[in-house]
């Protein structure tokens, strides 16, 4: 039996100096995929609003559409560990309220959540998450759900000061109990004096090499996502005109009747061939 990527492993890789992968999967089959390629986390980020399901920003996915496809993609993993995005306003109302909705991602197949920013109540959350058995996975710097309040993808802790700032929320993230922090949108010097300053694996998400862990969002990596590409992702394949030469030869096929071909199509024996045949024209329709 394969063995599963844990809390443990994760810390275990940054301790020993060593680098893992994590890329988000929003379905079945590319889970499988991407667990069978090796990569050690499979997130199901909230970026899945965007490039998924064709919203602007990731403020438009809910509770009951991560838990879906949280379950896709915990059936397509074997080795990896699977870690949801907690959507939108799903931990901001209360602390019973992120209870019952984290806990709903662990019974979906996920083995940790994920949960941005550190305010007091997003600690207390994430106190009362480790405590009842849920790993959580903070993330700071720029934080996607926050966007209307920093008013646009702006790169974080671009200063002495605001890179001490979130230096100051991850400790208390760590104290909280993360069991790693990913940093978005940063510079690599800035991020790597954070990650320098705690015991935590600290995981890039634009923010440069030196985190244990690089995060990036599978379509971006696959280029299948064209509606924008960060600086910081790099493309692997170009699975967007594949898919649009596939359905193209399709179309064609059809039209010009190439397909089905013969091997692609059932058949009736002789005998039942002649049965239908007897009854030709005797149903009225
Ligand atoms: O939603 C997402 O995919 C993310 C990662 C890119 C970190 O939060």
């Amino acid at each position: 039996m394969t063995k599963r990527v844990t809390v443990k492993t994760i810390q275990k890789i940054k301790d020993s100096g060593e680098k893992f992968s994590v890329l988000t999967a929003y379905d079945y089959s590319t889970a499988k995929y991407i667990d069978e390629a090796g990569v050690d986390i499979i997130l199901i980020g909230d970026s899945l609003a965007m490039v998924a399901l064709g919203y602007e920003t990731t403020h438009y996915v809910g509770v009951e559409e991560m838990e879906i496809f949280t379950g896709a993609v915990a059936r397509g993993a074997k080795r990896a560990m699977v870690v949801t995005d907690m959507p939108f306003m799903s931990y901001n109302v209360s602390v019973e309220d992120a209870l019952k909705n984290t806990s709903r991602m662990i019974k979906a197949g996920a083995s940790a959540v994920k949960i941005e920013g550190a305010n007091e109540h997003i600690l207390k959350v994430i106190t009362r998450c480790v405590q009842s058995g849920i790993p959580v996975m903070g993330h700071l710097g720029f934080t996607p759900q926050l966007l209307n309040t920093i008013g646009g993808y702006n790169i974080q802790g671009k200063s002495f000061d605001t890179t001490l700032e979130i230096l100051d929320s991850a400790k208390k993230l760590e104290a909280a109990g993360v069991f790693s922090i990913v940093l978005e949108l940063m510079p690599e010097e800035s991020a790597k004096f954070i990650a320098d300053n705690l015991n935590v694996p600290v995981i890039s998400c634009g923010a440069g090499k030196y985190c244990s862990g690089q995060v990036l969002v599978s379509d971006d990596v696959f280029g299948k996502y064209s509606e924008f590409k960060p600086k910081f992702a790099r493309k692997y394949g170009d699975m967007k005109t594949l898919i649009f030469n596939c359905a193209k030869q399709f179309d064609e096929d059809v039209k010009n009747g190439k397909f089905p071909s013969d091997d692609e199509i059932f058949s009736l024996s002789e005998e039942e061939l002649k049965q239908l045949r007897l009854h030709e024209g005797s149903i009225k329709c």
